[in-house]
């Protein structure tokens, strides 16, 4: 078959990727090249395997080299902050990074799993409870994120479920008063008054624990969202649906979380469109 020259990446185009250790996991090359071809965009999105100890070098390389930037994956999101010429006041608050911006030589480090999430939520479910309680399960690196998404978008309250309890009242002492720590087992009454159930743990993916919770005293016109997405219609989502909650899976989060990332990088506002959606679940299926 004859190749098409003019759809592969040129002498001039815009290079960027994902450093992660190990990386070969990330389905960000797929959906980054995904919008590189839907928009015939002259460029290049590729996995970058850095060891821990390289981060620091790996990152100036990206200057050295005339990379458009890149993404950073477990475990570089908070060891990056370090080598960042500046960073956004997101980025500050959340103490991690995820994107990263050459611009003039400078790297600037940004942080968008919060405009991910919120985004993915407010495209699934329009008009979702904001003006009542939030319950969000996890008190990790991602409900660090969801906190400071659903504050800004004005949620009065957010309890926050945690095995280790410490760990949520450290996100009081980040966020203030309005995350209130509640203990794990008290997860199902917490629920009674929320208009918004999160979760943010590990729990139900394939191959950990699963998680234990009772939706009964959660309201119908409640919304769950797990970020959980292998698999994509977790046990979460089933009994929430089975209630006639709205449900929110876990993969547009990862889809939304990449636009400004691209938009910054390549120049043009991509789309999560249905079609790309499901070429990046049948991905996952193989
Ligand atoms: P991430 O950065 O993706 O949020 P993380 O920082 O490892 O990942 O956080 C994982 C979350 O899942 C934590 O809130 C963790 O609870 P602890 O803080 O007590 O560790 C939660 N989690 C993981 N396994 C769990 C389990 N078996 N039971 C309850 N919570 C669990």
């Amino acid at each position: 078959m004859p190749v098409d020259l003019d759809s592969l990446p040129s002498g001039a185009a815009r290079v960027a990727g994902v450093m992660g250790w190990p990386v070969h996991h990330s389905r960000s090359p797929r959906l980054h090249g995904y919008w590189l071809r839907e928009l015939r965009i002259d460029g290049l999105y590729i996995p970058l395997p850095v060891r821990p100890d390289r981060l620091g070098s790996a990152l100036s390389a990206l200057r050295d080299l005339g990379f458009a930037g890149c993404n950073l994956t477990i475990p570089h999101k908070e060891a990056a902050l370090e080598f960042m010429d500046e960073l956004s006041e997101t980025a500050q608050r959340l103490g991690a990074v995820n994107t990263v911006v050459v611009q003039d030589g400078r790297l600037y480090g940004d942080n968008s799993d919060g405009f991910g999430f919120a985004a993915h939520l407010e495209a699934a479910a329009p008009g979702w409870p904001a003006d009542r309680p939030a319950l969000v399960l996890g008190a990790g690196g991602a409900a660090r994120a969801i906190c400071n998404a659903l504050l800004d978008r004005g949620v009065p309250e957010i309890r926050i479920a945690n095995r280790t309890l410490a760990k949520a009242e450290a996100l009081r002492q980040v966020f203030g008063e309005r995350i209130q720590p509640v203990p794990w087992n008290t997860r199902d009454a917490e629920l009674a008054d929320a208009g918004l159930l999160v979760n943010s743990t590990s729990l139900g993916m394939t191959g950990q624990n699963p998680l234990e919770i009772n939706l009964k005293q959660f309201s119908a016109d409640g919304v769950v969202y797990d970020i959980v997405y292998a698999p994509l219609q977790t046990d979460l989502l089933t009994q929430a649906a089975a209630r006639g909650c709205r449900t929110v899976d876990g993969l547009g989060m990862l889809l939304h979380q990449a636009r400004p990332a691209f938009a910054a990088w390549f120049g043009v506002e991509p789309e999560v469109t249905d079609a790309l959606r499901a070429a990046i679940v049948q991905d996952l299926m193989q």
